[in-house]
């Protein structure tokens, strides 16, 4: 089921947004104050983005490679991942979802990578992905980059959630 069938069937359960919290693991409250602990006891940036990445790929089966990338100059490098490792860890702007994400400002959800022309392949395996940049006011401190190997896997809860913990990065990363 993707994530369109998965709110379809959830509307119709009136159950809200998503699959049922049994398909979905940990609720998303539940999981944002998990992330909110973890980056407050972090010691520094990169434990902050680590103990994120870690929780999240933990709590949602459909996230097959979570990380995040921060911004160094006009180019992203990946910072904290999970997953398999990938060829692209220096991004230019320019260049990819993730570029095109930082450019833009705004989450991207692909549904079909190999339908996206800017689409940078990570693994063989990914079907689609999510990109949420992490803002301090006007500027892109880095971004927050989850793939699956399921189609259509990202929907409004999935945004909702990871731009609710952009934020919480963001202050991570400008802090210290
Ligand atoms: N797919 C990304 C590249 C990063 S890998 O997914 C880890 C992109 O198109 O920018």
């Amino acid at each position: 089921m993707n994530a369109r069938e998965r709110e379809r069937t959830s509307h119709a359960s009136g159950a809200g947004h998503g699959a049922p919290a049994s398909e979905r693991g940990e609720g998303s409250d539940q999981l944002l104050i998990a992330i909110r602990s973890a980056i407050a006891a972090s010691p520094n940036a990169n434990a902050a983005m680590k103990q994120t990445v870690q929780l999240l790929k933990d709590a949602r089966p459909h996230y097959t490679w979570a990380g995040i990338y921060v911004m160094d100059g006009d180019e992203l490098v990946l910072g904290p991942f999970v997953g398999k490792p990938s060829p692209h860890t220096r991004i230019p702007l320019g260049r990819g979802i993730c570029g095109a994400a930082a450019t833009e400002k705004s989450t991207i959800i692909v549904d079909d990578v190999s339908a996206d022309p800017r689409y940078l392949a990570c693994s063989i395996e990914t079907k689609s992905e999510i990109v949420v940049p992490i803002m301090n006011g006007p500027d892109v401190l880095g971004e927050i980059d989850i793939d699956s190997d399921q189609p259509a896997a990202f929907g409004a809860d999935d945004r909702a959630l990871l731009e609710q913990v952009a934020p919480l990065l963001a202050e991570a990363l400008s802090d210290r």
